[in-house]
């Protein structure tokens, strides 16, 4: 095998960000198998006293995953939180329309609240604004955050949460952009929805921050216009416009070309920048002093479960949807979606992986306990080593070329891609620093050179690597670990370091400083 080179200089006091850590965030929606036998399974020999599912809990804990959002997804714009409130023996059965399923509401938003309590997670709260009122949300704040002393705030008492819940981040419903959407609207129509519900809700509680509705992926006609006109509208009273998209290995999508799926994250990455773009053109219009930042609330590869069966529930409880199987090649590519989030970070505050658990997810459980799929690596490297500062590297490295051809519209592009994608993180309370690389070289290893400024690495503390032949290897309960880290032979620490990377490869390398 030949290797080829590349070098990537950094500089200790060139900062693009301070990392919030609800970039590395996840998603739960009451959709398939989600919420019921994934984090929620009483009488199961898994599940602790209260009912949650203790392993899967614990994976949970020990990633130290930051926020969570909830209850949906395409759920939320068809959900009466009323009906997951209260006793549970009272509360209804009903027939779910997003996914054609029934919800028994035994799991609602105050056993979200203690599930997040023992994991460790924020919540990241969806309002219904595909068939509900804004007054129906703001009582919902009431009964989250209210002291007590009104009608929906000692009705949370009376169901035995005498504390508020102190949810400080909502978002201003869910995917109204689209089509396939409960209550899906016009973004003129969505846009007074949204500021109705602001003022509604800041009238409960004013230390709220919003989240308003952004296209739901880069595909749609209205994709940019939609955005334009809900920030016009909405710039005074949100604090944020959400993205959303879903990437995959398709004729349409890549050509089925591993080349350019692994170049998928630079997709993410424009569309970033188009959408903090056309916020910046808002707020230079309105002479406005806010800054809107960006939540990317919904982001994975998912192309296989689509099809019409993995979408309908049939009218069952928990039924198996979305189970995507994610693979080796799957996993590089989240990696690379790491590496832009934290490099965009200076405009993104809030991403959640979609989603935590069973649907599209880095874990899945079974009777048999929980299996961690092959994306669940790069997130839990992020989770560990991303901490502090994103720093601004300057990579050097060949390129190949991708071809718009004729893939779908918005991934169709003729560009040429580094085969090096880097991003490093430094704590300057502990001295670490890490570099999360992909190489996107499907034949060659590279010999990395790394130039420290301003710094010196001391000693390796962790040099891993997530590689291998079989780029369509899964895991899976009988086979467990065939998509796994290995150790690298770690490179001498010292101001210029060589590391060689596996072909097609993402790597950690974590580092102490002097
Ligand atoms: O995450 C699965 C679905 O994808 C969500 O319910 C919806 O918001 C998006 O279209």
């Amino acid at each position: 095998m030949n290797t080829k080179s590349a070098r990537i200089s950094i500089h200790r006091d060139k900062a693009l960000s301070i990392l919030d850590r609800r970039l590395f965030g996840s998603f739960l929606e009451h959709l398939g198998r989600a919420v019921y036998e994934g984090v929620w399974q009483p009488g199961s020999p898994l599940s602790d006293d209260e009912g949650f599912r203790a392993d899967l809990l614990e994976e949970v804990r020990s990633l130290g995953v930051p926020i969570v959002r909830y209850p949906g997804g395409n759920f939320v714009s068809g959900y009466n939180w009323l009906d997951g409130v209260g006793p549970t023996e009272q509360r209804p059965s009903v027939h779910e329309k997003a996914w054609n399923s029934t919800e028994t509401n035994q799991f609602g938003t105050n056993e979200f609240m203690r599930w997040c309590r023992l994991t460790g997670t924020e919540p990241l709260l969806v309002f219904n604004l595909g068939d509900s009122t804004p007054e129906m949300a703001a009582a919902y704040v009431d009964y989250c955050n209210g002291r007590g002393g009104t009608q929906w705030s000692d009705l949370r008492r009376s169901h035995g949460v005498e504390q508020p819940h102190g949810v400080r981040r909502w978002c201003l419903g869910n995917e109204i952009d689209g089509p396939w959407e409960i209550g899906h609207k016009k973004s003129r129509e969505y846009a007074r929805i949204a500021n109705d519900t602001a003022r509604c809700v800041r009238e409960v509680d004013p230390n709220v921050q919003l989240i308003a509705a952004g296209s739901s992926n880069t595909e749609l006609p209205t994709y940019g216009h939609w955005d334009r006109d809900v920030v016009e509208a909405c710039y005074e009273h949100i604090d944020a416009i959400s993205l959303h998209n879903y990437y995959g290995n398709t004729e349409e999508l890549t050509g089925n070309s591993t080349a350019r799926y692994l170049a998928m994250n630079l997709d993410m990455e424009r569309q970033i920048r188009e959408i903090a773009a056309i916020c910046d053109d808002v707020r230079q219009k309105l002479g406005a002093r806010k800054r809107l930042w960006l939540s990317f609330d919904e982001w994975n590869v998912w192309y296989r479960a689509r099809t019409a069966a993995d979408q309908d529930g049939q009218g069952k409880v928990a039924p198996h949807l979305l189970e995507e199987e994610y693979n080796l090649e799957d996993a590089l590519l989240v990696g690379g979606f790491f590496n832009t989030l934290m490099r965009e970070s200076a405009r993104v505050r809030i991403a959640c992986q979609a989603q935590l658990v069973n649907v599209i997810a880095p874990l899945l459980t079974s009777n048999e306990g929980v299996l961690r799929q092959s994306i669940y690596y790069p997130y839990a490297w992020a989770l560990k080593h991303a901490n502090g500062k994103v720093l601004d590297c300057h990579c050097e490295s060949e390129t190949y070329p991708i071809e718009a051809g004729d893939l779908r519209h918005d991934f169709a592009r003729d560009a040429q891609v580094p085969f090096i994608d880097a991003s490093v993180t430094l704590d300057e309370s502990t001295g670490k620093a890490c570099l999360f690389l992909l190489n996107r070289d499907l034949d060659e290893r590279c010999e990395l050179a790394l130039d420290w400024h301003g710094t010196e690495p001391v000693r390796v503390l962790a040099c891993e690597t997530l590689a291998g032949t079989d780029l369509k290897a899964v895991n899976s309960f009988r086979d467990r670990n065939k998509v796994a880290p290995r150790t690298l032979d770690a490179p001498r620490p010292g101001r210029n370091m060589t590391l060689e990377l596996p072909a097609t490869s993402y790597t950690i390398l974590s580092l102490a400083l002097n």
